[in-house]
């Protein structure tokens, strides 16, 4: 049987650390409760000695989110634990996460201590925490730089003290993944009662290593991964929650290890915490970068076009994406273009397409990214797969102290049918004409007129977007005639409903 690695999510705590980040009461329950929905077992809700904003966000949070463990950070000092059980009260399963620093530095530079004295503070810490709550996680600052003996002197120590789970810290990013790996196993082995308690990982990214370090401990023996969306954190930032969701699911028959993240939720919970903390995604980030699904290559977009799995290790579905994108660039060839003309319609003999790439390649030197209505543009000049409606006749009156009024006059299926209407304007009136004509319940999302040079006699380039059944269909003319323009548009969105 695959074993289950228990999500600890930190983006409200590590994350939320970040300059800039901070998000008020509301949006952090807005985020706790994504990461319910996400399927995290540990929610870290805040530090909540910190500010009386962090001890609000706590409470609030502990009572909306019921289903996974609530958590709040401490020092190992007896204030901050008095303050975050205040804060976890309505918690139905309440999480007190204290600990101190255990590397030579922290100890000497920094608490200005000595071995002997923090093994106490920290028994101390985890037996105060005791009283107010069962689940206690203890953690040893700076883990990474600890040295491996007193690292397990100090964990030996606080399960006897009662802690429930040990979370080894790689605070700075430093631990390269085997010595991670050595780290874990050694107090796997040499450790007394360490299978009392879940060993957990929670490691920062100085050195890109965060992700690697993580599976480093799972694979040795952590059973709970501390991460972040986005792998948002102190520095150079925490590890990814979806890069080792994904390396779980998609390694689960070689690791016989699962979750209870719902995958397909992630992309949506990335895009919230993204834009609540305003903190941009880089667009190579692995699985929820926008380019994580976004082939631009003439050979690989020819090898994803005969078989995705050529160049994609993970269905873009599975995290949330609805597919992947093929970006047509100067380096696309002959079977991107083709397969994004097939999608807007237009089935060209080999002759045909030959003669469209030569004029594709010469705009993609000058643009660095070819779009739908670069290549309608390009397509004028070739006839699109017949569209069943088609306009024959379009009249309106409009001007100042006028009721708009349009009339219409369309081919649909070999019968001409018309209509009339008035609306706000006269593009609004043909619309609503066309509307009764074509009996389409169809929404207008986005309409979209440009100039394609600047005069007064240029010829103006009309977008549509209508969505029907929760499907959207793009629609694109240009004419001289904005308003004839704008209905042939409509219309060529209309047509593409089947
Ligand atoms: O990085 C770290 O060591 C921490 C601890 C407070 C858990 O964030
Ligand atoms: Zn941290």
């Amino acid at each position: 049987m695959d074993e289950k690695i228990y999500f600890f999510d930190t983006t409200l705590r590590d994350g939320e650390q970040v300059p800039g980040c901070q998000l008020n009461t509301v949006e952090k329950i807005q985020v706790a409760q994504t990461l319910d929905s996400l399927g995290v077992d540990i929610i870290e809700a805040g530090f909540p000695i910190s500010s009386p904003g962090d001890f609000n966000s706590v409470v609030e949070i502990s009572k909306v989110v019921t289903r996974p463990t609530i958590c709040a950070l401490t020092r190992a000092v007896k204030k901050d634990i008095e303050v975050a059980a205040e804060a976890l009260q309505y918690a139905k399963y309440p999480r007190i996460h204290t600990g101190i620093g255990t590397s030579y530095y922290h100890i000497h530079y920094k608490l200005n201590s000595n071995p002997e004295d923090i093994i106490k503070r920290a028994v101390e810490a985890v037996k105060f925490a005791k009283k107010f709550v069962e689940d206690v996680e203890f953690y040893a600052e700076d883990a990474g730089r600890t040295e491996n003996e007193y690292l397990a002197r100090v964990i030996e120590a606080v399960i006897a003290a009662g802690a429930t789970v040990l979370n080894i810290p790689d605070t700075t990013g430093y631990t390269l993944p085997d010595e991670f790996a050595t780290k874990i196993r050694y107090l796997k082995e040499n450790v007394k009662h360490i299978d009392k308690a879940i060993i957990s990982t929670h490691c920062h990214n100085d050195l890109g290593m965060a992700t690697a370090n993580t599976i480093s401990g799972v694979l040795n023996g952590a059973r709970q991964v501390e991460v972040t969306i986005n792998g948002i954190g102190e520095r150079a930032g925490n590890t990814s929650l979806e890069e080792v969701a994904m390396i779980l699911k998609s390694r689960q028959k070689e690791l016989h290890l699962t979750s209870g993240i719902k995958t397909n939720k992630i992309y949506k919970t990335s895009r919230l915490v993204s834009s609540l903390m305003n903190m941009p995604v880089q667009p190579n980030k692995a699985i929820v970068g926008r380019n994580a699904f976004a082939h631009s290559s003439g050979i690989h977009q020819d090898g994803v076009l005969k078989n995705r799995e050529n160049y994609e290790i993970i269905d873009p579905k599975d995290v949330g994406v609805k597919e992947s994108s093929i970006v047509l660039t100067a380096r696309s060839g002959r079977a991107a273009l083709k397969h994004r003309l097939d999608i807007l319609g237009y089935k060209l003999e080999k002759a045909e397409l030959d003669k469209v790439y030569l004029q594709f390649l010469d705009l993609a030197d000058k643009k660095k990214e070819i779009k739908d209505e670069d290549l309608e543009v390009l397509m004028g000049s070739f006839k699109r797969e017949d569209r069943h409606i088609k306009l024959e006749l379009l009249q309106v009156i409009c001007g100042k102290s006028s009721v708009p009024t349009a009339t219409v006059k369309v081919r649909m299926n070999g019968d001409v049918l018309s209509a009339s209407a008035t609306g706000n304007g006269p593009i609004d009136a043909a619309f609503t004409a066309v509307k009764h004509l074509t009996k389409r319940k169809v929404h207008l999302e986005e309409f979209l007129i440009q100039a394609i040079t600047q005069g007064s006699d240029d010829l103006g380039k009309v977008h549509v977007q209508v969505k029907n059944r929760d499907k959207l269909y793009y629609g694109f003319s240009a004419n001289t005639d904005i308003i004839t323009a704008s209905v042939e548009a409509f219309l060529d969105a209309l047509s593409k409903i089947v």
